[in-house]
Formats: structure tokens, sequence, C-alpha cells
């Protein structure tokens, strides 16, 4: 997930440009850039890898300017490496691009043809040639940007910078976040708020096919074809030097334990927890009348949407299915106008729920974006927005955001409740008090914390880990393995518990670790009896569950783990503690790069 930044009308742009990719390090990335303009002359920097190393080679060999453009790269086309880094270069042109170039193959051979000639594998090479074909052909750098843009299919966020013009800078948005940065005699252009927060609070977000001209003291922004429109400037809500580490070692520990204070923030929106009274907010009434739910999210917000539809089925009666976003659009949905399409995001601005939100704008159908980022585009576009206020998430393994997600959908499901009548005021009361207890156990469990550092010591060597659970403990168990391959490497796979025997356990051999997700609820004997299946493979059972589960287990060889005791709607948000530090602990002990 690439980064851009840029600045123009500061002296000291190749430093701040640095800071600006410092900032957007959290969204993951396998090499750097930067190109600045001095003189009218354009100078880049790239280098595969960290951060650190594009500063080391600026050290070495400094560039100057008071324009410039920067990027983090996550490879998409063409392996990591400097020459695929951007910005991207042509004649008088440097480009940094986020998104994809769909029909970059077909451009890149009509561009060939014109003898172009090509240094990386990159699909947004292929912009830098096409703007500086057009610049060819004497159009301005605005009409040559426009007409190759018109040529482009796919999503695209632009910072492009042009030699011999000095103050200028151009940027365009198209299916990828980008917002322009008003400052003070320098202005700045940003992929999210995160980049921008230190360098100016006043933000202008694009709109879809914008493309603006800026330079230091001004910015004019045009439609697609060319058109002047106008555009707001809002004040972001980000602090300017909220985002620090804080003493812990890394933005994802630290995130692990502040889930207690930002819990009990998050509540405070959708629970008045003196009186522990639900706080309905208005938009919920503008959706009670809804019979039918669709929520649309990936990876993390998959899982808790997962969770969400339990809630929803279980105590509101309505009727709810989730799907991966980028799965969505192969599906015929019948009745949309009807229906409620609820849009589950940290980031707000991840590609395929943003995709499946304008289906269901285009169709008419209500949507409501649960989302952590106020100002992304899901939650500009949706009819309607729950925030779940987690307040920025830096790392790159999720983990505030999704037990801040499962507040969110418990508080969504209790006012739906309410409206439905479902439940009764003694039982929304008793559901309401459970998750207001949720911040306390949280704080008893990250006081275990030695005891998830010693499991993660007999997990480090494995090749494969398995998650099980059943019921909400099921998505909790696909948490688990998602956050231990995404920071580890460890191969990891969550099942339904009771899937298990369906055919997976042919892979469990003798000493694979299966974490068991097991509250002593309802379905705890019936896990049990999938623990015995794994354990009479040799699988290393790690059992997660409190008190009254571990008493039903009575084998030595299983490593029990004893949570405080819960109500059965606070427990995915409990038991996801445990899943997150035993990742954590494991990549750090691996030496994996953990944020
Ligand atoms: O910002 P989003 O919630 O839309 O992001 C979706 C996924 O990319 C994200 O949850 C990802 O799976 C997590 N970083 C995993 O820890």
């Amino acid at each position: 997930m690439c980064g851009i930044i840029g600045v123009i009308g500061h002296n000291k742009v190749s430093s701040l440009l640095i800071e600006g990719l410092k900032r957007l390090e959290y969204r993951g990335y396998d090499s750097a850039g930067i190109a600045t303009l001095l003189n009218g002359k354009i100078d880049r920097r790239r280098s595969l890898g960290k951060i650190e190393n594009l500063k080391r080679l600026l050290k070495k060999s400094p560039i100057k300017g008071n324009v410039g453009i920067g990027h983090t790269r996550w490879a998409t086309h063409g392996i990591p490496s400097k020459t695929n880094a951007h910005p991207h270069s042509s004649g008088d042109v440097a480009v940094v691009h986020n998104g994809i170039i769909e029909n970059y193959d077909e451009l890149r051979k009509k561009l060939e043809k014109k003898k172009f000639i090509f240094e990386s594998d990159t699909d947004t090479e292929v912009i830098a040639h096409l703007i500086s074909y057009y610049l060819k052909k004497n159009l301005s750098p605005l009409k040559a940007t426009i007409t190759a843009l018109k040529k482009v299919e796919g999503a695209f966020a632009l910072g492009i910078i042009f030699s011999g013009i000095n103050n200028y800078l151009i940027c365009a948005k198209r299916g990828s976040p980008l917002a322009i940065g008003k400052g003070k005699n320098c202005n700045y252009i940003g992929s999210d708020s995160i980049a921008l927060a230190p360098l100016t609070q006043k933000l202008c977000y694009l709109n879809e096919g914008d493309i603006a001209e800026i330079t230091s003291k001004d910015f004019r922004v045009y439609n697609q074809n060319g058109k002047r429109v106008k555009r707001s400037i809002t004040t972001t809500s980000l602090a300017k030097n909220k985002i620090k580490m804080g003493g812990y070692n890394h933005f994802m520990e630290k995130e692990i334990f502040e889930q207690p204070a930002v819990i009990g923030d998050a509540l405070k929106y959708f629970i008045d927890t003196k009186k522990k009274k639900l706080l309905i907010p208005s938009f919920a009434k503008k959706i009670k009348k809804i019979k039918e739910i669709y929520i649309a999210a990936c990876g993390t917000s998959y899982h808790a949407s997962l969770i969400g539809k339990y809630w929803l089925e279980k105590y509101a009666n309505i009727k709810t299915e989730v799907d991966i976003a980028s799965e969505f659009r192969y599906r015929n949905i019948i009745n949309i106008k009807n229906s409620l399409g609820i849009f589950l995001s940290q980031s707000g601005e991840t590609a395929d729920t943003l995709a499946v939100l304008r289906y269901f704008n285009q169709q008419k159908g209500k949507t409501l974006g649960i989302i952590n980022s106020a100002e992304s585009s899901i939650a500009r576009e949706s009819n309607n927005v729950m925030e779940t206020h987690a307040g920025p998430e830096i790392g790159v393994a999720s983990t505030k955001a999704f037990t801040t997600q499962l507040v969110a959908l418990g508080a969504l499901t209790l006012f739906m409740a309410n409206f439905n009548k479902t439940m009764g005021r003694n039982e929304i009361n008793k559901l309401s008090n459970a998750l207001v207890e949720a911040p306390g156990q949280i704080s008893k469990i990250l006081k275990m914390d030695n005891i998830f550092h010693k499991i993660a010591t007999n997990i480090k060597n494995a090749k494969n880990v398995l998650y099980i659970g059943r019921g909400t403990n099921y998505p909790v168990a696909l948490e688990g393995a998602l956050k231990l391959k995404e920071i580890s490497y460890i191969h990891a796979e969550g099942y339904p518990a009771g899937e298990i025997k369906h055919g997976p356990i042919a892979l469990v051999e003798k000493g694979v670790p299966v974490i068991v997700i097991a509250p002593s609820d309802q379905l705890i004997d019936k896990t049990i009896s999938n623990v015995e299946e794994l354990l009479s493979r040799g699988a290393k059972i790690i059992f997660i569950s409190d008190k009254k589960g571990i008493k039903k287990i009575n084998n030595k060889k299983i490593t029990t783990i004893c949570l405080p005791e819960s109500h059965e709607i606070i427990s995915p948000i409990l038991y996801s503690i445990p899943v997150q530090l035993i990742a954590y602990h494991t990549a750090v002990l691996k030496g994996t790069d953990v944020d």
C-alpha cells in the first residue's frame, strides 16, 4: 500500500518529504524515493528497503529544492527494486503514483513504438511518458496531464513535478485517495491526513477525477475535462503531535496496550457509561426499519463483520450477510434498494470496500460506513457514518481498530434490538453493562503478557499454526491466524473447530501448535471434542478459556490459558487480546519487522 507526500514552497523540502514518508511507513512498503526541483532541474533519489536507506543515500548525496514529491512503494507491477521505486521520470516530468493502471501494457506498447524507453517494469512509468509525450506536442503541463489521464484506465493518485517550472506541482485523483494541505506560503499533497497532520490541519480532499495545479501560495482544482471546480477546505481533527510510540518498542505493542483506554473512550459515544443507557445516534433512527443487511469489508475488518453478523442475527433478528469486499461484485443482490449496506474499514480507503459502497450508492441502497478515519472516502461517501474512535492506527497489523469495530457493531446491534423490540430493556441493559466492563477485563488480560510471551517462544519455530473456534470465536481464530501470518511470516490458518475433521486434520502432525479459542459458552463441549481429535494426531494444544472451561479439560498435555470469565457478547473482544500478543511476541522473537 503505497504512500504519497508532496511539498511546494519550503526551503527544507527534502527533509519534510522524508518525515512525511516516515509517517506513511505504517501502510507497508518495500522501497522509497523522492524527487525535488532546484533551479528548474529535477533531481531524484530512490532506494530499496527502509526509509533509513534513503536517508543514508541523501546524506551521501543530498538534493535541494523547494518543490518535491516523495513515495513509499509496495510492489505490484515489477519486483521491489531501486529501478521500480518512484518517482518515475520521463523528459521534463517526474511522477509518484498510488493505484493501478489497468491498460498499462497496451499504453506501454504504443509508447515504445513512439521510441519511449522504459527503465522500469512498473505501470506508473507509462504515466510519466504519456505526459512527457503531450508536453512535447507543446501542450501546457495542465493540458498535457488532462490529455494523458484521459488515455489511462484504472485507479490513481498522482503527484507530478515539471523541470523548468519552479513554483508548480500538479496532483490528480481517480480511485485512490489524495488531499491537498494548505499552509502559509507553502502547500502540500498527501495520500492521507496522517502524512499531512503535522504540516497543516487545513485539508482539501479531491473528488473523483479532480486535477489540481498547486503553487506555494495557492491551488486551483479542475475536473477531468479541465473545467475549474470549487472544493472546500476542512480542518482535520488529527492532532499534530499525537502519533508517538510513547515508550513502547513498536506501534503494534502500543496499540495493543492502549485498548482499555481506547475502548473506554469509544464506548462513551454509544453508551452512557454512568447510567448504563444506550445513546442512540440520529443515523440509527434512519435505518431502524431495515430488514436485511449486507456487510462488505476486507481482512481484519471482514473478521469483525463476521462477529457483527452473529450479533445482529441473534440479538436484533436482522438477516445479515457478510462478504469479502473484493468478492462482492460477483454477486447479484436482488433487493439492494430495501437493504442496508454496511462498509467496515479502519482506513476508510480500502479500494474494494469503497467500490462496493459506490455500487450500493448507485443502486440507491441505504449505506452505513463504520470507519475509524472520519475524513476518509468511505466516511465521505456513505449516507450514514458510525465512527469507531480508535485514533490513528500506525502498526500495519490491525489491533485496536478491530476491537473498537466490535464495540461499534455491538452498540449497533443493541440500537437495532431496541428498535425491533427483540430484547427487553433489562436484557439490553445487561448487554450494555457487559460492553462497559470490557476495558477492565482487557486490562486484566494485558497483565498476563508474560504468558503470551511464553507461548510465542514455543511457537516461533513452527512451520504451521492452526487456530480454531466456534460461533463468534471462529472469526477470532481467523484473526489470530491473520495476525501471525502478517507479522511473523509463519503459515497459519483459522478454522471453524467443527470443520477440522473434514480434511484439514490431515495436515495436523505431531507437534503442530493448535490455538483453541474456547470461552465457556454453550459451544465449549463441542470444541473440546475437536480438541480430542487433534490430540490423537499429536497436536500441541494451547487452550484459551476461563476457569469453568479449563475445569472441563483434564489433560496434562494441554497448555491452558485462563482468562477472566465474561458475558459472551464481549468474549470475542477479550479473546482477541491473547491472539494479538502471541503474534506480536512471535514476530519480535523472530526478528521480523513488526510495524
Ligand atoms: O482499512 P481497512 O480496515 O479497510 O483495511 C482492510 C485490511 O487491509 C486490513 O484489515 C488488514 O487485513 C489488516 N492490516 C490486518 O492486520
